[in-house]
C-alpha cells in the first residue's frame, strides 16, 4: 500500500513555486501578488486565510488582507471586489466562504474577474475546465489531480466512483476524471445522496474520490482490494487522549480501508494541504498570465 502524502507533495510545489518566483524577482518581473477577502469572524476562515497569507509569504509573493466587518453590506463587498479586479498590481483574488447570509455568493463570485479567479469559482472558469480549456482549477480538484500525477496513477480506462456531487469538488472531479488528457480518460460514475446501492457501486472503483462531508462513511465493504482512494473529508472529533483534544479524521475509516487500498491518501496530511498550493500554483499562473493570455 502507498501512502499518498500531500504534505510532502505540497511542499515540493512550494519549492518549485519559491524558486520560479526568485527568478520572475531576479529577471526585474513583478512580484506575484494575492488578495484575499475575509468578511466576518469566523474561526475557522480566520485560520485558513491566515495559512493562504503565510503561504504566500514562503513562496515570495506579496499578499493583501482585507478584513471586512460581519455588518458589511453587499454593496460595499462588491466594490471591494471590483476594486481590486481594477487593481493592475493584484494578480488573483480570492473572497472566503462562507459568507454572512445577507450577502448572495453567487452575486460575490460572478463579480470575480475570471482572469483573477484563482480559487476557479466564477461560471468562466467552471466553463473553462469543462471545456478542457486553460482555466484555473479550484483547489481541491486540483490538488488531487496533482498528487494523481505525481505519483503516477493509472487513470485511463479506469473506473472512477467519485461520492459527492458539490460544485468545488465532486462535480468538477467527475469532469477532470472524464476528460480526454491525463489524469483522466477514466470512466466516472458521480454519485450522491440519492444514488441507490451506494456500496455496490463503490466496490466497483477502482479509484474511489471521496467528498460526502460524513466522518468515517466509507467502510472496507465498500472498496475493492486493490483500489485507489482518495478522502477529501476532515471532521474534527473528540479526543481526550490528545493534548488539543480533538483529532482529525476523513470521510473513509482508513485503519480498516488501507490495507486493502493499493494507495491511499491520509487525514491529516493528504488533500488537504494541496489546497494552498493549489491557490498558490493558480496565483502564480495569473502572474504569468499563463491561462487567460
Ligand atoms: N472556504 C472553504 N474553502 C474555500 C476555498 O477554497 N476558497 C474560498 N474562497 N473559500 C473557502
Amino acid at each position: 500500500m502507498i501512502l499518498i502524502d500531500g504534505k510532502k507533495t505540497s511542499q515540493d510545489i512550494k519549492n518549485e513555486i519559491a524558486a520560479r518566483v526568485a527568478e520572475i524577482k531576479a529577471e526585474g518581473g513583478k512580484t506575484p501578488h494575492l488578495a484575499a477577502v475575509l468578511v466576518g469572524n469566523d474561526g475557522a476562515s480566520q485560520t485558513y486565510v491566515g495559512a493562504k497569507v503565510k503561504a504566500c509569504e514562503e513562496v515570495g509573493f506579496q499578499s493583501t488582507l482585507v478584513r471586512l466587518d460581519s455588518s458589511v453590506s453587499e454593496e460595499e463587498l462588491l466594490k471591494v471586489v471590483e476594486d481590486i479586479n481594477e487593481n493592475p498590481d493584484i494578480d488573483g483574488l480570492i473572497v472566503q466562504l462562507p459568507l454572512p447570509k445577507h450577502i448572495s455568493v453567487d452575486k460575490v463570485t460572478n463579480k470575480i474577474k475570471p482572469e483573477k479567479d484563482v480559487d476557479g469559482f466564477t461560471p468562466a472558469n467552471v466553463g473553462r475546465m469543462t471545456l478542457n480549456w486553460p482555466a484555473y482549477v479550484a483547489a481541491t480538484p486540483y490538488g488531487i489531480v496533482e498528487l494523481l500525477k505525481r505519483y503516477q496513477i493509472e487513470t485511463s480506462g479506469k473506473h472512477c466512483v467519485v461520492i459527492g456531487r458539490s460544485h468545488i469538488v465532486g462535480s468538477p472531479m467527475s469532469i477532470l476524471m472524464a476528460r480526454n488528457g491525463y489524469p483522466g480518460n477514466a470512466t466516472v460514475t458521480l454519485t450522491h445522496s440519492k444514488t441507490q446501492n451506494l456500496a455496490e457501486i463503490c466496490r466497483t472503483a477502482d479509484i474511489l474520490i471521496v467528498a460526502i462531508g460524513k466522518p468515517e462513511f466509507v467502510t472496507a465493504d465498500m472498496v475493492k482490494p486493490g483500489a485507489v482512494v482518495i478522502d477529501v473529508g476532515i471532521h474534527r472529533i473528540e479526543d481526550p487522549s490528545k493534548k488539543s483534544g480533538f483529532r482529525l479524521i476523513g470521510d473513509v475509516k482508513f485503519d480498516e480501508v488501507a490495507p486493502l487500498a493499493s494507495a491511499i491518501t491520509p487525514v491529516p496530511g493528504g488533500v488537504g494541504p494541496m489546497t494552498i498550493a493549489a491557490l498558490l500554483y493558480n496565483t502564480l499562473q495569473s502572474a504569468e498570465k499563463k491561462v487567460f493570455g
